[in-house]
């Protein structure tokens, strides 16, 4: 049985990613209109890619018995000033999704939650690649900030292929 500490703390988790996946889709929509298909095609992926991470802590609660409570959600930023700033963004709330996802895995280990703390270590890995991805993305839009639009539509089709992937 899981403790109740640790299943409200997995519960806020699973809205916490559930938020994230409505920022990217609102930045999503701020690349639209910008007329930056790859970035928003990115962004797109990003997001489902978020609402999975939810749907993961959900599956998880489900396994555990516990009862789900879908929490009610502020609205996301809409408008960011450059390309550049949305992504610091990104990287600045993925940074704070490590923190987040760094305590609940000490709450397990202090609970001394097995199953849970074998659960988080799937997460541990992915916020490594999730701060990987966007800080990659951060480097080449300040490049692209000294060398202009044709840089940034390079980009802006580079980025667009993981759209095209998934
Ligand atoms: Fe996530
Ligand atoms: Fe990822």
């Amino acid at each position: 049985m899981i403790k109740d500490s640790v299943r409200d703390a997995i519960n806020a988790q699973m809205n916490r990613e559930f938020y994230s996946a409505s920022l990217y889709l609102a930045m999503a929509a701020y690349f639209e209109s910008m007329t930056l298909k790859g970035f928003s095609a990115w962004m797109q992926v990003q997001a489902k890619e978020e609402l999975a991470h939810g749907m993961k802590f959900y599956h998880y609660l489900v396994e555990q018995g516990a009862r789900i409570r879908i929490a009610a959600m502020e609205a996301p930023r809409g408008e960011w000033g450059t390309p550049l700033e949305a992504f610091e963004h990104a990287l600045g709330h993925e940074q704070k999704v490590t923190a987040r996802i760094h305590e609940l895995m000490e709450l397990a280990m202090k609970e001394r939650d097995h199953a849970t703390i074998g659960f988080l270590g799937w997460f541990v890995k992915e916020q490594v690649e999730e701060e990987a991805n966007a800080t990659e993305i951060v480097s080449k839009l300040q490049l692209a900030a000294a060398g202009g639009a044709a840089v940034l539509y390079l980009l802006d089709h580079e980025l667009g292929k993981r759209g095209k992937a998934a």
